[in-house]
């Protein structure tokens, strides 16, 4: 049984015009400039610029984190400072590189001093969030960290709870049902180090879950 995504509540204001803009949007390039342009998300005014993404987004997987940090904000991408620098390592274990994910995250501005952002502030980067994966259309999506996975799947429990379960969840804009892990965020692993076992679990897993997909003949990126 797939995870439905969650009733949408009546929209206004920001959020509103939000979702408007980026269902208006046909391509990635498009929804980058939008949200370039989108003065709705007052992160903007405290961040030094827009991280919107990175990887090749033809690729069946899809990585989703929280915010950018400081490194993020002076780059522009996410996942560029030591918690990325972290993850990609994870992901070299399992032969992956940007060049076979494309990466992502829930907000596209850094929360001063890393601040917990807001409901609001997450609900205003939702619509955009959403018409990116729309776009790109993936097989799986890793969320990195609890906070992704509550956001888009609905789901409450915490990333202990969550983590190291294939669920397959089948939002509005995608055709059929896809394929979606927890891990641990890499920023609570440099913390946490001895729960690096449980992500090299949670790799496997995504690992044998690609082989799958292509195996099925899926090919490794569609023709847009
Ligand atoms: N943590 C995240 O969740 N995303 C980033 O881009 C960097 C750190």
């Amino acid at each position: 049984q797939a995870i439905a995504p969650p009733a949408r509540r009546p929209e206004t204001g920001d959020v509103a015009a939000a979702r408007r803009l980026a269902l208006a949007c046909p391509d990635l390039t498009a929804l980058e400039a939008a949200l370039a342009g989108f003065e709705g998300c007052a992160l903007r005014r405290t961040a030094t610029r827009l991280c919107f993404a990175d990887g090749n987004p033809m690729s069946p997987l899809v990585l989703v984190g929280e915010a950018p940090g400081a490194e993020e904000d002076r780059q522009g991408k996410p996942f560029v400072g030591p918690s990325g620098r972290l993850l990609d390592r994870m992901l070299a274990t399992i032969g992956l590189d940007r060049s076979r994910f494309w990466i992502t995250n829930c907000l596209f501005w850094r929360p001063p001093g890393n601040r917990t952002p807001s409901p609001q502030e997450v609900a205003v980067c939702q619509p955009f969030l959403e018409r990116a994966l729309e776009l790109v259309q993936p097989k799986i999506v890793l969320f990195v960290g609890g906070t992704a996975a509550r956001t888009l799947l609905g789901l409450e429990a915490g990333v202990t709870r969550l983590r190291g379960t294939l669920r397959s969840w089948h939002p509005d804009w995608s055709p059929a049902p896809i394929g979606t892990l927890v891990t641990f965020h890499p920023a609570y692993l440099l913390r946490n180090p001895a729960q690096k076992k449980l992500v090299w679990r949670d790799l496997l897993q995504l690992s044998q879950r690609l082989d799958a997909i292509s195996g099925q003949g899926g090919p490794e990126g569609r023709p847009h």
